[in-house]
């Protein structure tokens, strides 16, 4: 690692972030922490720290063969990445190749229905508001995104969909939904940033629609530890290494 990690900037719910000693590199480090329904119910899992970084540094290894530019330089642990530093963009981004969440809800629709054509969202990036649905007119006029980063964010978030959904399919699992956030670094360019992991996807085994992701969490489902573990053993073909 080129620069050290100094004071924390940021503790979040699944992450914590330090300064280092170069103004444009932060260090992520991610948490055993899970949380569902903003922050209401949380607990411990055991590896999940482990987990969520090496698949989510592989994943943005086979985003970034598509061309989608990411905020990770390099992962210096098995739970901490040195990263460009960012401002977040209050825009999550959720890509939806099937029916489910916050959509059927809010739709009264079934979950599980394949949508015809991958469906982007946009929510307001906020914990107080719970992450409310935003609209591309309300995002621009509060000054939250300009038109063109929704416009990239939303071309790179379908070409991230593109690569994820075939790597899941490849693997026997349908990749549902997931969310994304990108980032301005100081010299303007927007790179996709946080994670791409279970906590922020949602992954069905085909066939059984068994659940590999935080749904298991959220919904009391089975033990997300396991869950997980099992998950990264089918992406890299052999068991978490114990702690
Ligand atoms: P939703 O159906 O609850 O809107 O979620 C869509 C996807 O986005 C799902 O894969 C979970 C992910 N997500 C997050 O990562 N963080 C969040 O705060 C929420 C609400 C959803
Ligand atoms: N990420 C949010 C939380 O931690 C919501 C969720 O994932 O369900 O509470």
């Amino acid at each position: 690692m080129a620069w050290t990690k100094q004071e924390q900037l940021y503790d979040g719910k699944s992450k914590r972030v330090h300064t280092t000693t170069s103004p444009d590199h932060v260090v992520v480090e991610f948490k055993d922490d899970a949380t569902a329904f903003n922050g209401v119910k949380h607990a411990l899992i055991g590896d999940k720290a482990r987990v969520n970084q090496a698949i989510s540094a592989h994943l943005f290894g086979k985003v970034a063969e598509a061309g989608v530019r990411h905020h990770l330089v390099e992962v210096i642990s098995d739970t901490e990445w040195l990263c460009e530093k960012v401002e977040i963009i209050p825009v999550e981004v959720v890509v939806r190749n099937y029916c489910a969440g916050s959509l059927a809800k809010r739709y009264g629709r079934e979950e599980g229905e394949a949508l015809p054509w991958p469906l982007v969202e946009y929510f307001y990036k906020s914990d107080a508001l719970n992450d409310p649905l935003l609209g591309a007119d309300v995002a621009v006029l509060f000054g939250w995104a300009k038109r063109w980063e929704l416009a990239f964010m939303t071309e790179q978030a379908l070409a991230v969909n593109d690569v994820l959904r075939g790597f899941w399919s490849d693997l026997g699992v349908d990749l549902v939904d997931f969310k994304l956030e990108f980032g301005r670094t100081a010299d303007g360019r927007v790179l996709l940033a946080d994670e791409i992991t279970p906590d922020g996807s949602r992954l069905w085994e085909k066939g059984t629609r068994k659940r590999f992701d935080k749904d298991v969490f959220r919904r009391d489902l089975g033990d997300l530890g396991d869950t997980y573990r099992e998950l990264y053993a089918k992406v890299f073909g052999e068991a978490l290494a114990s702690a």
